[in-house]
């Protein structure tokens, strides 16, 4: 198959251990340069999503989540590309241990990803939103834009907030995945890993706890 792959160091292990079980890979679809190079360095021929074609899978990390499978993403950087390859994937499997895990997302400053000369002009909106953003300084994304990181807003209603910030001129993506969330959830505990089936992976049975435990 041609496997999406996220970003982060969550991630990074994921490649290392197919790279280390020698699982056979048609080829992966990468969300960032970062994953790019290591994908590259394991054997794993990267290949570009508009000849890749709709993927079947796509597994990546999180900054935080609800155990509904709403996510937080971006505090790599790789945010956009990230949704864009949620969006192309019948299924987002995401990798987390369970200091990632939140009742309501916020606690993690919200990246937004912006194109430069909208710096000034999307904080004043953000501000306007009740959030207070701060310039990440020194980062440049993969795509050549800058990101605000936004403290304390309510995210509450997280896919009316998506739809609000995304409509921003000069935003290019909240790190906000709530419209398109994960399907399943597998996360690291001191119990063993769990893996949380949400109801919107249409082709799998939703639990309504915990749906699988895999020992330590
Ligand atoms: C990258 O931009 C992020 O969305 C990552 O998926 C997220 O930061 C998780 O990274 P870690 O696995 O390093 O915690």
């Amino acid at each position: 198959m041609i496997l999406g792959i996220g970003t982060g160091s969550t991630v990074n292990l994921l490649i290392d251990l197919i790279k280390s079980r020698k699982i056979q890979l048609e080829g992966a679809v990468s969300s960032s340069r970062q994953s790019s190079e290591r994908l590259t360095a394991a054997g794993i021929e990267v290949l570009d999503l508009n000849f890749a074609g709709p993927l079947s899978l796509y597994i990546d990390g999180a900054d935080e989540a609800t155990l509904g499978g709403d996510l937080i993403k971006g505090g790599g950087a790789a945010l956009t590309r990230e949704k864009v390859i949620a969006a192309a994937s019948a299924k987002f499997v995401c990798i987390i241990d369970d200091s990632k895990l939140v009742e309501v997302l916020g606690k993690f400053p919200l990246p937004v990803e912006i194109i430069p000369m909208a710096r000034s002009h999307v904080a004043r909106q953000i501000v306007a939103l009740g959030g207070q953003p701060v310039y990440r300084e020194g980062v440049v994304t993969d795509n050549g834009n800058v990101i605000l990181d936004v403290h304390h807003i309510s995210l509450k209603r997280p896919q009316h907030m998506e739809a609000t910030i995304n409509s921003i001129a000069g935003v290019v993506t909240v790190g906000l995945f709530a419209q398109r969330g994960a399907d399943v959830l597998v996360i690291a505990t001191d119990e063993g890993v769990k893996t949380k089936i949400l109801s919107r992976a249409s082709n799998f049975e939703s639990g309504s706890d915990f749906d699988h435990t895999i020992g330590r």
